[in-house]
């Protein structure tokens, strides 16, 4: 029989790693972001643990990746004998994939009927079952579904402002990426931070903070089009099969894993990302996407915009008429739909 034998620099490693169990859930996991988002956490290091919940499915998407050869356990839970309580249950990390898709001609603010109420059904039993873990909407309409998740854990008496995201890394993905291809360079390297919200016009690239601040008229007026719209490439595409399923799962795993660093205690970790902000409240606009840095209690700083031009200044004027509106709507929703 094999023994371990438990040394000094054993129990060191155990007291270490002791600290840094992570439980990372997905609500939505066996969709088309679920199922690749699953994979992705399964090959972090930092996640210790992983639950999978869905309507359907999960138990398969679970027995799959259990067998990928890491140190996490695997579960997956369905409705049945309320597998969201025990599948949530010690949670770090909650993120929220579950919800309908785009189909072409959709925007994402058509998908609200359908998805704020599932937002909202799964945010209340994150406030029940996971009332301290970090949350991470991906789920469309963004703008709408973080204010709806804000609200319901309000009322629960559970909300934290420091642990609640709406995950908008795609843009900041596709920014490095768009611009990679235009001046041929290294999209690893690139530096393009993205602020506002996500969805169309919300979406507010910095080239004027990026390393190409010189690409100017046409170019970056294409540039700043295409990542504004850049999923509507994807859903063009996939022809009435869905939107951004493999990047954004890309995109969320690099999110888990740049918030679950900052929780680890690594410094100036940063990602731009919709939380509850000051920069605009005064304006009625209580979320904003900037960089933030994030620490073992989630927002650890919320940057400033910092320096912008004028043609960037009448981005953010675009973005905050916008997304001012779409947080009211998921407010309301909450209001009128308890
Ligand atoms: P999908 O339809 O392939 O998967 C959604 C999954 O959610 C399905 O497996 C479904 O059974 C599950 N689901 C639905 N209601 C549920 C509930 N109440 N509890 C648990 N699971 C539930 O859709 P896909 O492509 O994975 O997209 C999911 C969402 O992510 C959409 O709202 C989409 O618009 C959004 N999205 C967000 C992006 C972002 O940048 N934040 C980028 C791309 C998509």
């Amino acid at each position: 029989m094999f023994r371990t034998r438990v040394t000094g620099s054993t129990l060191r490693s155990f007291s270490t790693s002791a600290a840094r169990q992570h439980k990372v859930v997905v609500l939505g996991a066996n969709g088309g972001i679920g199922q690749p988002l699953s994979l992705l956490l399964k090959l972090n290091k930092n996640v210790t643990d992983l639950g999978l919940y869905d309507l359907r499915g999960a138990p398969g998407v679970a027995a799959d990746v259990s067998h990928i050869p890491t140190n996490s356990t695997v579960a997956g839970y369905s409705p049945d004998n309320n597998g969201i309580a025990e599948a949530l249950k010690g949670a770090k990390l909650v993120l929220i994939p579950a919800g309908v898709p785009r189909k072409p001609g959709m925007t994402r603010d058509d998908l609200f009927n359908t998805n704020a109420s599932i937002v909202r059904d799964l945010a209340k039993a994150v406030g029940e079952h996971a009332p301290d873990a970090f949350v991470g909407v991906i789920a469309n309409p963004v703008n709408s579904t973080v204010p709806i998740v804000a609200e319901v854990l309000k009322s629960k008496g559970k909300y934290d402002p420091k642990k609640l995201f709406g995950v908008t890394t795609l843009d900041v993905i596709r920014a490095e990426r768009f611009v990679s291809q235009l001046e041929h360079t290294n999209p690893t390297k690139e530096y393009f931070p993205v602020v506002g919200g996500h969805s169309g016009v919300t979406i507010v690239p910095l080239v004027s903070q990026s390393d190409h601040p010189d690409i100017a008229g046409e170019a970056r007026d294409k540039l700043v089009h295409r990542i504004q719209f850049g999923g509507d490439e994807v859903v063009k595409a996939k022809d009435g099969a869905g939107s951004a399923t493999l990047s954004m799962a890309q995109a969320a795993a690099r999110f888990a894993d740049s918030l679950l660093r900052g929780v680890n205690g690594e410094k100036d970790v940063v990602e731009p990302t919709f939380v509850d902000s000051p920069l605009f409240k005064g304006e009625g606009i209580d979320f904003f996407s900037t960089k933030v840095t994030l620490g073992p209690n989630g927002v650890e700083e919320i940057h400033p915009i910092g320096k912008v031009n004028e043609y960037e200044e009448k981005l953010i004027e675009a973005a905050k008429a916008d997304l001012k509106k779409n947080i009211e709507k998921g407010v309301n929703f909450v209001k009128q739909n308890p």
